[in-house]
């Protein structure tokens, strides 16, 4: 995967080539770089106690004022992706410092494409929506039981993979990038007043720095969809703050009237519910949102039985085996 959120390489991607061909804690041979994000530079790295592929998350901007709080919200996304052992997020290897100072994290290297490069091709079919957004509800599920909240949710934070002898309605999905993530148990790591996450995905309460909850993510679950399915999403604007100020008191166009392939009332209206301004009007929880799901799932494709439905989680079991496997090797 060689993408870069909003095209371009971080400022500080530059530096980071010297670490190409370097071995970190005698383990993690750094091959190539991967993508890039706000925080970080993702490498792919050679694990030599596995022989396997990993991803290496380094982060950049070292000299920075506020590099302190990030480093330790970084440590941050280590605990919750240690916490989440989910098969539709990233296994977590190892977490260290390089040199002694700058903080990586090593993860299952995904070999697929972010969402953000698989809808640059244009939108996608219903049904592939109604499954990418399962295994995202899924994920989420499971942080928002654990007082998890994403808060960076977009195109570029997902993968998605095929799954091998499958249509393309079928991919396997991961939630990557817990960088911000807020857990309700440790407190606040972020700086009161600083803008933290995505103004094209974020919900109302988030632009308006008000307390977020499992809500907030199903908001800018709502925005991905409707992006997936019409190839743009909800609210575009010139500039970061304008966007927000549409997420926060301006109605989204119904996303039936811009769909690319109708996507029934059902899913129309599921997507238009967890648009909604005030997280109270939104579905209750993720496990609420993948119920509704079942029933679209079955009604845009009668002949799927629910022993096939079954298809999704036997991937998924199929990804915790391979996971486990190189765990015992290393
Ligand atoms: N495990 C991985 N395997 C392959 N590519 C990855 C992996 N993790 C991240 N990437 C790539 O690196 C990019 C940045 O990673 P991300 O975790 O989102 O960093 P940031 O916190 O800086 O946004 C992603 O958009 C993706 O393209
Ligand atoms: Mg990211």
């Amino acid at each position: 995967m060689h993408s870069s959120e909003r095209g371009r390489p971080p400022s500080g991607a530059a530096p980071f080539d010297h670490l190409i061909g370097r071995v970190v804690d005698d383990r993690f041979e750094i091959i190539t770089l991967l993508g890039s994000g706000g925080t970080s530079v993702v490498f792919e790295a050679l694990d030599r106690h596995t022989g396997s592929p990993v991803a290496l998350k380094v982060l950049h901007g070292l000299d920075d004022a506020g590099q302190t709080l990030r480093a330790r919200r970084f440590a941050r996304e280590a605990e919750v992706i240690a916490a989440l052992d989910h098969p539709n997020a990233l296994p977590l290897f190892a977490y260290g410092l390089i040199d002694g100072r700058t903080p990586y994290l090593a993860t299952e290297r995904i070999d697929g494409e972010t969402l953000e490069a698989h809808l640059a091709r244009g939108p996608l079919a219903p049904l592939t929506v109604v499954r990418i957004m399962d295994q995202v509800c899924d994920v989420l599920a499971t942080a928002h039981r654990q007082g998890i909240v994403h808060r960076d949710l977009k195109p570029s934070n997902i993968t998605v993979e095929p799954i091998d002898g499958r249509g393309g309605d079928w991919v396997l999905v991961r939630v990557l990038d817990f960088g911000l993530a807020s857990w309700r148990t440790r407190g606040r790591l972020t700086m009161k007043g600083a803008l933290m996450g995505s103004p094209r995905y974020m919900a109302p309460e988030q632009a308006l720095d008000r307390p977020v909850s499992g809500r907030t993510d199903l908001y800018s679950l709502g925005v991905i969809a409707y992006e997936c399915l019409t190839g743009r999403p909800p609210f575009e604007a010139p500039t970061p703050m304008a966007e927000m100020v549409k997420h926060v008191s301006e109605q989204p166009a119904p996303v039936d009237e811009r769909a690319a392939m109708p996507p029934g009332p059902a899913l129309a209206a599921l997507v238009m519910g967890l648009l909604a301004k005030r997280p109270g009007d939104r579905p209750l929880s993720a496990e609420q949102v993948r119920a509704e799901l079942a029933d679209i799932e079955r009604e845009l494709d009668p002949d799927l039985h629910d022993g096939e439905r079954d298809t999704l989680s036997m991937a998924s079991v199929q990804v915790m085996a391979r996971i486990q496997a190189r765990r015992s090797v290393g």
